[in-house]
Formats: C-alpha cells, structure tokens, sequence
C-alpha cells in the first residue's frame, strides 16, 4: 500500500466570471438564506438538548445563521462512553483504513464541500473569500494530505537491531482513553486538524468547538461522516467551556489535549491536569498552540517595498486575527519615513465590509469581545503621551464589529500595545535608532512572553544571520524577508515556544508522535 504522494491544494483565485466564484457565491447566498439548526454529535447520533445559543455573523451581528443545542456535563459524560465504545474497533483497525478515510475527506473538500467550508467560515469566522479558500479548503487539505504521508513513515519505522536469536521490534499503540480537541475560531482547518491528527492515529476525540465556529465545525462533521468516519470517533459537544471542561479534564480516560486558543485557558487547563494527575489511567499528553505578538524586525538594509507590504499583509489580512499575524514591528528611524508613506498608502486602499461582496479586503473582528478590546487598545494609544495613532482608529460595531486597520506609531519600545496580544488589525511600530540596533534586538527577544512568529528583513547576509541568531528563541515560525503569516502545510510546520505553545508543529511527523504510545517487542526463538 503506497499512500498517494501528497502535494500542496492549488489555491483558486476566485477571479470574476471564474467556475469557482460561482459556485462559491452561489453557496453562500444558499447557506446565508436558511437559520439552521446544529445538533451535538455523539457516537455518532445526533442530540438536540434544547439549550440554544446563536451563530451570528461577524459583519452582521443581528443575523442568526444558526441555532445551536449545548452540551452539559451529562453530554460530556455519553460523549466518552460513545468515544470507549468507537475505540475498540478504530484503535485496532489497520492504520491504512484509518488513513483512507483521510485521503477520502481530502478528495471530499477539494471536490463537493470545498463550497460548503469556505461559505461556512466566510459565514461563521468573517473570513473573506480568499482567506477562507487558503483555509477551510487548501491548509485543510494539505493537512490531511501530508499527515497520511508522516503517519505511513511512523508506521513504517524500520525494526530494531536484533542479535540472534531474538527478534526485536517496536509497535505504535493509540493512547488508552480519549483525546479531548479544544479549537479556536481562526482556521477551520486548525480545528479539523486538532481532530483529525489524533484520530488519525487511532484515537477517539472529544471536540469542543469555539462558539463563534460552531457553524463550521457542524459542517466537519458531516464532512468526517460522509468520509466514513465511524461513529464515535470523533464526538461533537459545543457549550458552555467551563462545564464542558470540568467535566472532560476531570475523567480518568483523559489520555491528552489537543489545543488552540489563549495562553491563560492553556494554563487553565495543564493546572486542571495538575489537580487531577492522580485520577488518571495515563499521563495526558499536553498540546497547545497558544498566544503571540508576532514581530517583524527590520535592518536598515531592507528593502523597502516589499517590507512595507509585508507590514500590510501581516498586520491586516484577517484583520489581524491570525495567531501569526504581524503586531509589534522594530524599523529603523532612517527608513521609517518611507516604510510609513507606503503602509499609509496601501492602507488606505483596503477595502472593508460585508464579506460576501468578494471585492472586500477585510470583514469584521469576531466577536463583541474582540471589538471591545481593539476599541480599548486605539483608545489608549490616542490618550498616551508617547504613542500616536498614524493610520486608522476608527470603529463601528452597530451593524458588524468592524475596526478600521490601524497603526499606532510610539516612541517607547515597553508601550502597551508593543507588549500585549490584541488579536485584531492593529499594528504598533517602534522606529528604533539604527546605531542602537543591539540593544532593539534584545527588546525585541524580551519584551513579550511568547514566540510564535517573527520576520526579519534586511539585505546582507553577514547582518541577517546575526539577527536570526539574536532572535533564535523568540519565534517557532520565523520568516526572512517575509511576512510572519501564512504558513503552508508541508512547508513549514507550524507552532511557538515559551508562552506560546508545546511547538509540537501542527502538520508534522512531532505532532502525530504526540498521539501514539509505542511498545518494544523483544521475541526470543
Ligand atoms: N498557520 C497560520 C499562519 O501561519 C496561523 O495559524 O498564518
């Protein structure tokens, strides 16, 4: 059995009168015209516990696109025995079926539901038609794709020295319990990701969906089912995170955590697990991708165009809300003139709106959360004495929760918005003195916690390999002459240290070894 060599999905342009552009506007203006209702999902029925909540549209808040039923602690508890009972025969199946259902939800999304993802994340996430394409169809894809591939070499790993008369050998056993799938809002491919690593390994996943992509993670499931995932394997329990979480983290079969969200609830989680440490059959596996303020650091030498849209770019696709975006840039007071003519310019043409017209750049932040805190942070930076907002600042949250991208400019490298993770189009930039290029290149490895992304820009070599060097341990994804977003499955795989994340890099051979316990075998003759 030869897996098929997985390539990267072609990214369609969507270009007007294109195939795709219809079919995708005409499932969009489908899906947007129903209010559907969204069931849980366990061991593979579907149960309606009559406590609703509603999807609404990040660009138009008033529009309900769905109605959800929460899970309670009861609904968690049906939910592992459901996943025990799936176990038994997806833990043993050999792991060439387990991948053909992969490969086949691969085939699924390139083909049918390719559509039905992308309008459902536009719908859901507010993401636009092209960051929705590069999402829910072509990482999703590559991560299906290229995770058969890693698992075929796991599986295929070659056997150990063995003297005669003993045959030695080692097998990968899924983990004893089940694998609890807590997934964020921004990429639905992280979210069928954070399901479908584990289970491809022969594990059993409880998911608990974000609320704000309920919507989407309804549609997974039912592209997992018509895969031919068993029933059970994967079981679907939106609601209430804190119920939902007690009641999960607290059983003994919890075998690991499959995370994507802030760093404060991956925190919340590893102390729970702490807590709980003696109940357990087995030590959980901890994986989480968690906060950032991802950073784009540039020399004097840079090239200033493609630095400055690189800026743009990082900062303000998806309005900001990608754990990878681009928040905190270090430019050189000498260049900085003309990197901010630029970035004031293209700024200024980004398109903001209903995301169902194609011509937007950008939608809307996610939530009235996210809102508020992006209006708080603009607030702040208009009222503080070293900092100044030079692009943007405006908000209007009455119809969809939109921020105008903005970018605030300040004269202190410890500025609030340097050091804080905002998760929306904000960009703060410290023009820094290029004769104290040292010193900025310690502020920029110390002054936040995390380290997910990071770019540097510049020319010389000598100067770029000093910089990467500097800042060996401020980013798990760090880009040269690029900007910090837009990772690619098989490409560079994806994930940070310190506060941060396990950087058990999403799309890797690391991450699926994460949801496997191997034996040693030693056979005497
Ligand atoms: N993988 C995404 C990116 O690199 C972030 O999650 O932009």
């Amino acid at each position: 059995f030869k897996v098929p060599t997985p390539v990267n999905e072609p990214i369609l342009d969507y270009a007007p009168g294109s195939p795709e552009r219809d079919e995708l506007q005409k499932t969009y203006a489908e899906m947007t015209a129903e209010t559907i209702e969204i069931p849980l999902i366990i061991g593979g029925k579907e149960i309606k516990t009559g406590n609703l909540a509603d999807c609404v549209m990040p660009h138009d808040h008033q529009k309900v696109i769905a109605r959800y039923h929460q899970a309670d602690a009861s609904h968690v508890a049906q939910a592992i025995e459901a996943a025990a009972e799936a176990w038994k025969t997806w833990s043993e199946m050999p792991w060439q079926e387990r991948a053909a259902v992969f490969i086949k939800a691969a085939e699924l999304l390139a083909g049918p539901y390719r559509q039905i993802l992308n309008a459902s994340t536009m719908m859901s996430q507010g993401k636009t038609c092209f960051q929705a394409e590069i999402d829910a169809a072509c990482e999703l894809i590559d991560f299906l794709r290229f995770n058969v591939e890693y698992m075929t070499d796991i599986y295929k790993e070659q056997p150990m020295v063995s003297p005669a008369p003993t045959w030695n050998r080692s097998e990968h056993r899924a983990l004893e319990g089940f694998v609890f799938a807590i997934t964020p809002f921004n990429f639905t491919a992280i979210c069928a990701n954070l399901c479908a690593s584990p289970a491809m390994m022969g594990n059993v996943v409880l998911w608990k969906p974000s609320d704000t992509a309920v919507y989407s993670g309804y549609h997974i499931m039912k592209l997992w089912h018509e895969a031919g995932l068993p029933a059970g394997v994967i079981n679907f329990i939106p609601g209430p995170p804190q119920e939902i979480g007690a009641a999960a983290l607290k059983h003994p079969d919890l075998a690991g955590i499959h995370f994507t969200g802030s760093t404060k609830t991956f925190q919340y989680l590893w102390k729970s697990v702490a807590e709980n440490i003696e109940n357990y059959k087995s030590y959980p596996r901890l994986v989480g991708e968690t906060g950032g303020k991802d950073f784009v650091f540039a020399h004097e030498s840079a090239d200033v165009p493609s630095l400055a849209a690189a800026l743009v770019r990082g900062a303000f696709e998806y309005s900001g809300q990608k754990c990878s975006a681009a928040s905190r840039a270090y430019i050189p007071t000498n260049i900085w003139p003309e990197v901010k003519k630029r970035v004031g310019e293209m700024t200024a043409q980004i398109t903001m709106g209903d995301v169902g017209d194609f011509s937007n750049f950008i939608g809307a932040v996610i939530d009235q959360r996210s809102f508020d805190k992006c209006a708080a942070f603009i607030a702040h930076a208009r009222e503080a004495a070293d900092a100044e907002i030079a692009f943007g600042g405006e908000t209007a949250g009455d119809k969809g929760f939109f921020v105008q991208p903005t970018v605030i400019e300040t004269t202190n490298p410890h500025y609030k918005s340097m050091c804080e993770e905002i998760f929306g189009p904000i960009l703060t930039v410290y023009p820094y003195d290029p004769a104290k290029l040292d010193e900025t290149l310690d502020l920029c490895d110390q002054t936040s916690p995390y380290a997910l992304t990071g770019a540097i820009f510049g020319r010389d070599r000598g100067d770029l390999v000093m910089m990467a060097d500097r800042l060996k341990h401020a980013a798990g994804n760090f880009y040269i002459n690029d900007k910090p977003t837009g990772a690619v499955v098989g490409q560079q795989p994806f994930g940070g240290g310190r506060a941060s994340g396990t950087n058990d890099k999403a799309g890797s051979k690391l991450n699926l070894l994460k949801w496997t316990s191997a034996r040693s075998i030693k056979e005497n003759f």
